[in-house]
């Protein structure tokens, strides 16, 4: 099996759907934004705080590159895309799907969200961010599977047969 790399916006479910993946696929399931928090000893809000975004990037890539298994499905968080390199990484490493979640429904998600930085903006900015995102994660996947309305154990479902019939 090749990697299996889950990207998407911020709560487009990627780390609940690798969690559903791992267990029909009996497969490790690894979260960036989880190893990041080992790797910086600091939990994400602390290291945007004291460290800075770039930072945050540099231990993301970091983390990212670690991950040379190829038995693997790893839940990345939503600004993977913002850097190329790592998506020609994941490309070349697994098949890459985007988890696509509709604003509503991000928005819905994520009402009260104090861990995630980036959401911590103003809603036109968080938004815009969506709005800005959005094609580079399509042209960075290889698939792409809607998410509203469905459970984790759908979406994995869905995914298997994207990846059996590939
Ligand atoms: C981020 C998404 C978060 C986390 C960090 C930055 C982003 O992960 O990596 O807060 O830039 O969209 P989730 O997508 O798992 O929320």
């Amino acid at each position: 099996m090749r990697a299996i790399y889950l990207i998407g916006f911020m709560g487009s479910g990627k780390t609940s759907v690798a969690k559903a993946l791992r267990e029909k696929l009996s497969v490790e399931s690894v979260d960036t934004d989880e190893k990041i928090e080992l790797a910086a000893e600091k939990t994400i809000p602390e290291i945007f705080k004291i460290e800075g975004e770039n930072r945050f990037r540099d231990y993301e890539t970091k983390v990212l590159k670690r991950l040379s298994n190829r038995n693997i499905i790893v839940a990345t968080g939503g600004g993977i895309i913002e850097r190329t390199e790592n998506v020609t990484w994941m490309k070349r490493n697994g098949i890459v799907i985007y988890l696509h979640t509709s604003w509503e429904e991000i928005a819905d998600r994520l009402t009260n969200d104090e861990t995630r930085p980036l959401w911590k903006q103003s809603e036109q900015d968080r938004k815009k961010l969506y709005q800005n995102r959005e094609s580079n994660y399509i042209s960075a996947s290889d698939e792409i599977v809607g998410t509203d309305k469905k459970t984790p154990k759908k979406i994995a479902e869905e995914i298997i047969d994207l990846i059996n019939n590939n």
